[in-house]
């Protein structure tokens, strides 16, 4: 494991930029696993003004988001597909075909699932995954739990969770209460993983998944296994961290 630590959060989202940039350079196809969420909003503004400048091309770029809500239409606003349109694909020249999230419209969710599942292999596995860290240690959807859920599945939002994301929505009853999520095996079978943290509100979660006990009661800690894991998190994140 590599532990970056960033000054700020501009810092942690240049250095975040950076990695993803020098993947997308070294294999102008790469197939990238996108996340959602505040803290990896700023990646994906340095991301764009260095496309804006000439400097990255993501036209052969194929992508895979972790999640998406059930019931959210592609267009509504709180949709990861419309977070994703508003806040990079639409300001790259990405091809929108090669862009992929769950359905959370399926009518057949656990078929949605494993098509997912297939989607990924036939793109022959994710070369670089981002993920961003929820407050329970959750990645992706993949809330703590008993055991952890390998491949796609649906997912009850914890309420810690439904919570946090209010401020997305109206109120929290507008909250959906079900996702759909890749598996902790989907996730941990790409090639190398960029986990981004920030902010002193997570900095005992971080230190939980980095050096707690590997649990699906913190499912964030099971990152400790993966052989290519880079964490870029900034000094608050990383207060506890002497390295
Ligand atoms: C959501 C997403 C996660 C994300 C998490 C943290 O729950 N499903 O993929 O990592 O939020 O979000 P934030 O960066 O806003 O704290």
């Amino acid at each position: 494991m590599r532990i970056i630590k960033a000054k700020d959060y501009v810092d942690m989202s240049r250095k975040a930029a950076n990695v993803i940039s020098a993947q997308v350079i070294l294999k102008s196809n790469a197939v990238l696993g996108l996340a959602t969420g505040s803290t990896v909003l700023g990646t994906y503004d340095q991301l764009v003004e260095w496309y804006q400048k000439g400097d990255i091309d993501f036209s052969c770029v194929r992508t895979v988001n972790l999640d998406e809500y059930i019931g959210l239409s592609e267009q509504a606003e709180q949709s990861y597909r419309h977070y994703m349109e508003v806040n990079f694909f639409h300001k790259i020249n990405i091809t929108s075909t090669n862009t992929h999230l769950p359905n959370g419209m399926a009518t057949n969710l656990d078929e949605e699932c494993k098509r997912y599942d297939r989607l990924i292999e036939s793109l022959g596995g994710i070369d670089l995954q981002l993920l961003g860290l929820g407050h329970n240690g959750h990645i992706g959807f993949n809330e703590p739990n008993e055991a952890f859920e390998k491949l796609t599945h649906c997912v009850e939002l914890k309420e810690s969770t439904i919570q946090a994301n209010t401020r997305f929505f109206e109120d929290e009853t507008s909250v959906p209460r079900r996702a759909l999520t890749m598996g902790i095996k989907s996730i941990m079978q790409a090639k190398r993983i960029l986990l981004c943290v920030s902010g002193v509100q997570k900095a005992s979660v971080l230190q939980q998944v980095l050096t707690g006990p590997v649990t699906p009661a913190v499912p964030g800690s099971i990152l400790q296994m993966h052989p290519n894991l880079t964490v870029v998190a900034d000094e608050e994140a990383l207060s506890w961290y002497q390295g």
